[in-house]
């Protein structure tokens, strides 16, 4: 298959991308590599250096499938300008959509996000709930969803709303819970932990993958949304599941974040995928990777510290 993956130097993209040229899908990658470029060379991967926004710099001609990661990926990064992440991850998601179908593209899977819920009571959180986004970044990404479903009559449409993903990617994120706190308890034997109780679900990094490879593989499975998380435990836990891994203090401190919630994902079990990794994979694998020396406390891993360093904010532009 020919594969366009935008956002493909980011945290998933640089996972992703090696597992579909190991079966043998040529790939396309776009990314204005923000987080440096972190891909293999590989005679089927092409890469582009380019912004989403300007759609004209992107090949759709013979492209199968798009797999849609490319935005400003978490809240306080949305926040640091907010008109360029209307632009990046809702203008542009209407833009690939629409020359997606005008190039004869079969299908998008879109990273939309778990977060996309806000705070829910409901003990499963399931794909037929209201949606309540809280933050910038929720609201993006539930636009985004519209804007991708308003064209499933004409290709198939999945929206994927991943949990909190973990695990070790070339492009190291540290700015996600697990993956923080592994880091806290290698660096400095310490992990604070803010409030603790709020539950949330995660997703290991290689399942992410292997749901990505599923919708390609199953394009037969209707157009919708469908949740993707399955450890739903609560941060204290993931500090307990690190401590027994990593000798580390746990410091428990008061938090004005109060969202806790619990993705069910029966849906997309339903459709024959099975989860395989654990968020205690993601902390034997990032500790492996500390300890081999490849992980640092480079300001790339923080997003937001990052793209302030970039100029990407507004306060930074003025
Ligand atoms: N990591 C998670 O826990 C998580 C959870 C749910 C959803 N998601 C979603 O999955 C997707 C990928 O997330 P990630 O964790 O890999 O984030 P990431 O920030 O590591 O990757 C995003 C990539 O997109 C690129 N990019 C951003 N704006 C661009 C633009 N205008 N043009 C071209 N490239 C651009 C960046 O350079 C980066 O390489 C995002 O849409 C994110 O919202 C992530």
């Amino acid at each position: 298959m020919n594969i366009l993956v935008t956002g493909g130097s980011g945290y998933k993209g640089s996972v992703l991308i090696p597992e579909l040229l190991k079966d043998g899908h040529s790939i396309t990658s776009v990314d204005t590599n923000w987080f440096g470029e972190n891909l293999i060379s590989h005679p089927k991967l092409t890469k582009i250096k380019t912004d989403i926004r300007d759609i004209d710099s992107i090949p759709f001609d013979g492209i199968d499938s798009i797999i849609h990661l490319a935005n400003i990926a978490n809240d306080p990064a949305v926040e640091l300008n907010p008109n360029l992440s209307w632009e990046v991850n809702v203008l542009s998601s209407y833009q690939i959509a629409d020359k997606a179908v005008r190039s004869g593209v079969k299908q998008i899977i879109y990273a939309s996000s778990g977060s996309v819920y806000g705070i829910k009571e409901e003990e499963k959180v399931t794909e037929d709930l209201v949606l309540v986004p809280v933050s910038v970044y929720n609201k993006t990404k539930m636009v985004a969803e519209r804007v991708f479903l308003s064209f499933k009559e004409k290709l198939d449409i999945k929206c994927i709303r991943p949990a909190t993903v973990c695990g070790f990617s070339p492009r190291m994120r540290l700015d996600v819970s697990v993956n923080m706190l592994t880091y806290q308890a290698l660096k400095k034997g310490k992990i604070t932990v803010f409030g603790g109780n709020q539950t949330r679900p995660n997703i290991h990094i290689k399942d992410m993958v292997n749901v990505y490879k599923h919708f390609l593989k199953n394009k037969e499975i209707p157009s919708g949304c469908f949740n993707a998380g399955f450890e739903n435990i609560s941060i204290l836990e993931i500090a307990h599941q690190v401590t027994k891994s990593i000798n580390a203090e746990i410091i428990v401190t008061e938090s004005n974040d109060p969202r806790s919630y619990r993705q069910d994902s029966t849906k997309l079990i339903q459709t024959g995928f099975e989860p395989q990794y654990t968020i205690s994979d993601a902390i034997e694998e990032i500790k492996r990777k500390f300890e081999e020396g490849e992980i640092d406390a480079s300001d790339k891993n923080y997003t937001v510290k990052w793209m302030k360093k970039l100029g990407l904010s507004n306060s930074n532009k003025s």
